[in-house]
C-alpha cells in the first residue's frame, strides 16, 4: 500500500514536469534559432520565451504537408523584402506581400474573392474567404470570437480592423512582433541595438478564423546591418563608348556620383565627407559635395580610394561608466557630433584610354 502511493506521487511529479516543458513557445515556433546573444532588446518587440498558443495558431513547420491545403484553390505565397543593408541606427524596412492564386485577389471589404471572368472559371461563390459576415459579431473591433495575438494579447485598435483578415507573426533575433493587416504588412525596426552582421527574419502569416487561425504561408530571408555606411558610386563621362567596362577617356573629366543607401534618412542631418584619393599621384581630396570630377592626363590603371564620414548630430556618450549621481542636480542634454559610419571603399580599378 505503502509502495503504491510513493508511485503515483512520483508518476504525477513527472507528469507536471512534462507538462510545464511541453508548452509551445514563440521560439518553438521559430525556424531559424538565435546564435548569439549579444543583441539588445528592439523597442516594442517581446522575447521569444514567450508562450505560444498553439490551440489558437496552429504551427507548422516549413516543409509540413498540411501547407498544402491550408488555402482554397491553390497555395498562398508571402514575399518578403527589405531595404538591407541598414547602418547601425538607421531603419530597415520589412514588407510582405501576399501572392494569391490564380484568380483569388482581395477586395476592397479586405475579403478575399474569385476575380470576375478570370480564365474562363465559373465560380459558383464569389468569395474565396468572406469575413465580412463576422462583422456583426464584432463591436469597433472587439470581436466574441478570438481577437488576439499567439500570447493572449488583444489585437490593437484600427480603424480599419474589419479589413485586417491577416495576422502577421514576424520573428528575429529571439524576438517577436506580431501585427495584424490586409494583404500586405510593412514593419520597421530601428536597428540601434543590432550587432553588425547577417541576420535573419521570418515572418508567418494566418488567416483570420472563428475559433482558431489558420496559417496562410511563411517566409524568411537575410538581411544586413552594417556600420560602414552602404553606398555606390556612379561613375559617368561624356563621350565614353561602353560605361560598364572600367574603361575612360584620358584628358576628360571624369564624374563620381556617390550614392548613399539609406531609406530611412537617417543621415539627413549629419555632414558627410568623401575622401577621395584617385590613385594618379593627385593626392587626396576631400568635398562633402557627393558629386566629384577628375581628369586623368594619363594613360594607365588606377586605383582609386574612397573614405566617406557621417558626422551625426547627437548627444555625447559617456566615455567612461557615469558613476551613481550624488547630487539631484539636473544636468543639461548638451550636443556634440560623433562621428560614425567611416566606410572605406576596397581600392577599386579604373582605365584611362585613348579616344
Ligand atoms: C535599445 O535597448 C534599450 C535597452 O534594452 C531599450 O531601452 C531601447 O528602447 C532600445 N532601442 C531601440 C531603438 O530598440
Ligand atoms: C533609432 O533610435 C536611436 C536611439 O533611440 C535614434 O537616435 C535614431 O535616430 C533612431 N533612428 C531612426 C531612423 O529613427
Ligand atoms: C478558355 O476558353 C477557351 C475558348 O473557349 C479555350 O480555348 C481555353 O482552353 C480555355 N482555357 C482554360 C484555362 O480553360
Ligand atoms: C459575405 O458576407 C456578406 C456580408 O455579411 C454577405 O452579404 C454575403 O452574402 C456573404 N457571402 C457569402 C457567400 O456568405
Ligand atoms: C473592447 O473590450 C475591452 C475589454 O472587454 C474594453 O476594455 C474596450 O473598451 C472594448 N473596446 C470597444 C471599442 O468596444
Ligand atoms: C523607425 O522605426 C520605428 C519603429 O521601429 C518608428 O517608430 C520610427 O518612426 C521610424 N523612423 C523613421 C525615421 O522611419
Ligand atoms: C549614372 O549617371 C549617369 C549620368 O549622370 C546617368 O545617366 C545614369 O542613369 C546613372 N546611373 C545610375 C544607376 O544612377
Ligand atoms: C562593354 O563592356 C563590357 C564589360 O567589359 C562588355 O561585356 C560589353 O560587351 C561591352 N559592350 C560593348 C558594346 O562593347
Ligand atoms: C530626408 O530628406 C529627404 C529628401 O531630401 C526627405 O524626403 C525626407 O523627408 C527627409 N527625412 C527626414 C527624416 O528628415
Ligand atoms: C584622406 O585620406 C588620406 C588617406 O587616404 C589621409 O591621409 C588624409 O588625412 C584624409 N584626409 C582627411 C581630411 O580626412
Ligand atoms: C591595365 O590592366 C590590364 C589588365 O589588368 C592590362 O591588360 C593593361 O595592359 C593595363 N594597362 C596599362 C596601361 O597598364
Ligand atoms: C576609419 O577606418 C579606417 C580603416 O578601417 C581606419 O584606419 C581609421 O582609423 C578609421 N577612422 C576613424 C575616424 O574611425
Amino acid at each position: 500500500m505503502q509502495a503504491a502511493v510513493v508511485r503515483g506521487c512520483l508518476v504525477l511529479s513527472v507528469w507536471m514536469i512534462a507538462a510545464t516543458q511541453a508548452g509551445t513557445r514563440f521560439q518553438d515556433v521559430a525556424e531559424f534559432r538565435r546564435t548569439g546573444h549579444e543583441n539588445h532588446h528592439i523597442h516594442g518587440w517581446s522575447p521569444d520565451s514567450s508562450s505560444w498558443d498553439d490551440q489558437l495558431y496552429p504551427a507548422w513547420k516549413s516543409g509540413d504537408p498540411r501547407w498544402e491545403n491550408c488555402w482554397r484553390g491553390g497555395k498562398v505565397v508571402a514575399l518578403l523584402t527589405s531595404d538591407s543593408p541598414a547602418l547601425i541606427g538607421s531603419n530597415i524596412t520589412f514588407a510582405v506581400n501576399l501572392r494569391f492564386p490564380r484568380c483569388q485577389k482581395e477586395n476592397e471589404d479586405g475579403d478575399v474573392v474569385y476575380e470576375r471572368g478570370c480564365a474562363n472559371a465559373s465560380f459558383s461563390d464569389q468569395y474565396v474567404y468572406n469575413w465580412t459576415k463576422w462583422v456583426p459579431f464584432c463591436n469597433e473591433g472587439n470581436c466574441s470570437f478570438s481577437s488576439k495575438f499567439p500570447d493572449g494579447r488583444p489585437f490593437p485598435h484600427h480603424h480599419d480592423w474589419r479589413r485586417r483578415n491577416f495576422i502577421y507573426i514576424f520573428q528575429t533575433l529571439g524576438q517577436y512582433y506580431p501585427t495584424t493587416g490586409r494583404s500586405s504588412a510593412v514593419l520597421s525596426i530601428n536597428t540601434t541595438n543590432i550587432t553588425a552582421g547577417a541576420q535573419m527574419i521570418e515572418v508567418t502569416v494566418f488567416r483570420r478564423g472563428y475559433r482558431k487561425h489558420y496559417p496562410v504561408a511563411k517566409a524568411s530571408g537575410l538581411y544586413i546591418v552594417t556600420d560602414q555606411i552602404p553606398f555606390y558610386v556612379n561613375i559617368s563621362q561624356k563621350n565614353d563608348k561602353n560605361s560598364s567596362d572600367h574603361i575612360y577617356i584620358k584628358d576628360s573629366p571624369i564624374s563620381f556620383d556617390i550614392k548613399i543607401h539609406d531609406p530611412s534618412h537617417y543621415l539627413n542631418k549629419s555632414i558627410l565627407s568623401f575622401n577621395w584619393t584617385f590613385g594618379d599621384g593627385s593626392g587626396t581630396f576631400v568635398s562633402n559635395n557627393p558629386v566629384s570630377t577628375h581628369t586623368y592626363t594619363l594613360l594607365g590603371n588606377f586605383s582609386l580610394k574612397l573614405t566617406i564620414k557621417a558626422a551625426i548630430p547627437g548627444p555625447c556618450k559617456p566615455v567612461t561608466p557615469t558613476p551613481l549621481p550624488t547630487t539631484g542636480a539636473p544636468t543639461t542634454p548638451h550636443t556634440t557630433i560623433h562621428t560614425t559610419g567611416n566606410t572605406t571603399v576596397p581600392p577599386f580599378p579604373l582605365t584611362t584610354g585613348r579616344t
